[in-house]
């Protein structure tokens, strides 16, 4: 086929791949070579900002090691993320809801025995934070031995990957006990701003969005039998809640931290100040239980 026009190269793109024989690849690069076409030809893309476009995602790949997924943060950013969640995860009576896993999971995150202090530093001087949370099914009935990790920014609003030379801090794996509970010790973390030092703020910043999201810690967890359930639980009162970069917040996963003032933590330990409480419960579904391969930074045992 040639001379080729606007609209005929549409199907002759489509043709090209009939003799696919896996059925779900063809149909979606069909579909994506459809859409694709519709926007550009919609849109009468010009020259000038398609080399533009091929040079901003470039610049996306070059960024990209294995401590920084710039991919993963465009797909946020873009509302693709949230979008692949809510088709995949749809709300479940009684289970908790999942948002975005978020570039900063690592998969050899520290095992820390129940009680542990997770960031032991508090060398920013931030707010101790004592998070008691428990797994559950969504009758309500306790799962214990609940693989759980959990990781977090600091007080400034920044997670150990993105420090440099940094220790892994704020985050580690934990196992829940008899009673599906976890307890540990950490830091209050802070609202922060996406990386915007590449392709993805450069888009942020040049159509006037800002660039936060709200406090949050980050949990996944695995439990036999169970859907595996990537979340967040926000702090409630964050100014931007209603305005995520990534669109991660739901209402339920929302939870009131309290301030406190006992001058003993429930560890027993005695209190250096005020301290906050966070408790949740989350909500398995019973499922396979069998865990996704979250996309997230890759830190090897020895980085
Ligand atoms: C996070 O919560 O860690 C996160 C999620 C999406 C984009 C950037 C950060
Ligand atoms: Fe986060």
């Amino acid at each position: 086929m040639r001379e080729l026009d606007q609209h005929s190269i549409t199907e002759e793109v489509l043709r090209r791949f009939e003799q696919c024989e896996n059925p779900r690849l063809k149909h979606i690069l069909g579909g994506l070579v459809r859409h694709l076409h519709d926007f550009v030809r919609e849109e009468a893309i010009t020259e000038a900002e398609w080399v533009y476009a091929i040079d901003f995602l470039t610049r996306t790949g070059h960024i990209c090691d294995d401590k920084r997924q710039e991919f993963i943060l465009l797909s946020d950013t873009l509302g693709v993320s949230t979008l692949v969640d809510a088709i995949n995860n749809p709300p479940a009576p009684g289970a908790t809801q999942s948002t975005v896993l978020g570039p900063f999971f690592v998969e050899a995150a520290p095992l820390a025995e129940q009680d542990a202090d997770i960031d032991p530093g508090e060398a920013g001087g931030g707010v101790p934070l004592y998070v008691d949370v428990s797994v559950t099914d969504p009758a309500g009935k306790p799962v214990g031995g609940a693989t759980v990790d959990v990781w977090h920014s600091d007080d400034k609003g920044f997670y150990d990957v993105q420090r440099e030379g940094g220790e892994l801090a704020r985050r580690a794996r934990f196992v829940t006990n008899d009673e599906g509970r976890l307890r540990f010790r950490t830091t209050t973390p802070a609202a922060y701003p996406i990386p915007d030092d590449g392709p993805v703020g450069e888009m942020i910043l040049q159509t006037r969005r800002h660039p936060m999201r709200p406090a949050h810690v980050h949990f996944l967890v695995n439990a036999k039998g169970y859907e595996p359930l990537i979340t967040h639980v926000f702090i409630d009162g964050d100014k931007y809640l209603d305005s995520d970069v990534v669109f991660g917040v739901k209402d339920d996963l929302v939870a009131k931290v309290e301030k406190r003032t006992d001058p003993t933590m429930p560890d027993g330990e005695k209190a250096t100040g005020p301290w906050h409480l966070m408790t949740y419960e989350f909500r398995v579904k019973p499922g396979e239980g069998a865990a996704p391969k979250p996309l997230g930074t890759r830190v090897t045992e020895d980085a």
